[in-house]
């Protein structure tokens, strides 16, 4: 395994995950779940959103996290930023880098940030000279990359444009987004290839959501492609509140189990990333569509038979528990 086969994991559960939840959660336990996160190994936490709070109610104390949170000196804090309003509130938080989103369905662009392709980037160069010189590092995101909710797929040379578009006007990461879910892992493998053939030194972010179960295979069929780089959300949660049907990130336990699997290192620790998977299920008093937080990694054997009768009988597969003789 060399560095060059390492992946890099950036965990957007506090922004992506939260910002689709259907109670606002605790500006404390935000913090509590970031400072958790700091712990696990990740490099890159998108910690919040300087957007509207009338647009996403859940993220109305960005300042408030960001003030709160204990940063470590190994992690990027990111913050996503629409507009020039969000960049001054962005640049007052200290944020380590920026991530500015458009959609490349225009009509998806105008539900969610108000804006047409053009408006968008013409705040994103207005926001590029203001954090000039600051040492913030900015991020792209190009949403609804693979199909938009209301104008169906979106080509491989739209994508290559917004590449190109934000690439010239100096954005240096960019993270390909399928917002709602559509992409097959063919496309992926096709589509990651076609970039990185044009832009092989570009710091690609792959982003999924798991809306129709094929995040993980998107995701490792853009690992295969050459992508080093994915955003995912603890417990799988998430989703944009202005894009119909939407649901959560792929989960960040259950991808970093598969790379672990695979045999390819994440920098992560999955144990203390299911802890805190734990600690978000009890902050946000419901299950979440993760796999490996319940089951567990597949390297861990239960120790005794009794155990698993146990927890047999309370998910109620079987009306009656092994008898006690045979456990
Ligand atoms: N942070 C905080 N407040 C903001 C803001 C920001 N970044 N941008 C605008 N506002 C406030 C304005 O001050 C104004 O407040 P007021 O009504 O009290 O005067 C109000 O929001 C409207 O401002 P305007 O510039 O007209 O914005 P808009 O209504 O056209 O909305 C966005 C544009 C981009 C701010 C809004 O659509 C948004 O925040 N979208 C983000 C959606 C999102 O995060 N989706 C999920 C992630 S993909
Ligand atoms: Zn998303």
């Amino acid at each position: 395994m060399t560095e060059d086969s390492k992946v890099q994991i950036n965990e957007v559960v506090l922004r992506d995950g939260l910002q689709n939840e259907p109670e606002f959660v605790a500006t404390a336990d935000k913090i509590a779940l970031a400072d958790l996160l700091s712990a696990t190994g990740i490099r890159r936490l998108e910690t919040t959103s300087f957007v509207s709070p009338k647009a996403i109610p859940n993220l109305r104390d960005a300042s408030e996290v960001f003030a709160g949170i204990t940063r470590s000196e190994d992690i990027h804090y990111t913050a996503l930023v629409p507009n020039k309003r969000g960049a001054d509130r962005a640049l007052a938080s200290h944020v380590d880098e920026v991530n500015l989103v458009m959609s490349i369905g225009e009509k998806h662009n105008l539900a969610n940030m108000q804006m047409t392709c053009d408006q968008s980037l013409a705040q994103f160069r207005d926001i590029l000279d203001m954090i000039a010189g600051s040492g913030i590092y900015p991020n792209g995101t190009i949403a609804t990359a693979f199909g938009c909710p209301f104008e169906g797929p979106q080509t491989p040379a739209r994508v290559l444009w917004a590449i190109e578009t934000y690439r010239a006007m100096g954005i240096k990461g960019i993270t390909v987004a399928d917002t709602i879910g559509v992409a097959n892992p063919r496309q992926v493998g096709q589509l990651v290839a076609l970039i990185l053939q044009d832009h092989p030194d570009l710091h690609l972010t792959l982003h999924f959501h798991n809306t129709r179960d094929l995040g993980l295979a998107n995701a490792l069929a853009a690992y295969d492609a050459g992508a080093r780089s994915f955003d995912s959300a603890l417990g799988g949660i998430g989703g944009c509140p202005y894009a119909p049907g939407a649901t959560g990130n792929i989960c960040t336990e259950d991808l970093v189990h598969m790379f672990h699997q695979c045999g390819i290192q994440t920098g992560v620790d999955l144990d203390r990333l299911i802890d805190v998977s734990h600690k978000l299920t009890s902050v946000l008093g419901h299950q979440t569509p993760g796999f490996v937080a319940k089951a567990g990694p597949s390297n861990k054997h239960h120790g005794r038979l009794s155990q698993c009768v146990n927890s047999i009988s309370s998910i109620g597969r079987y009306e009656q528990p092994y008898p006690a003789s045979i456990a």
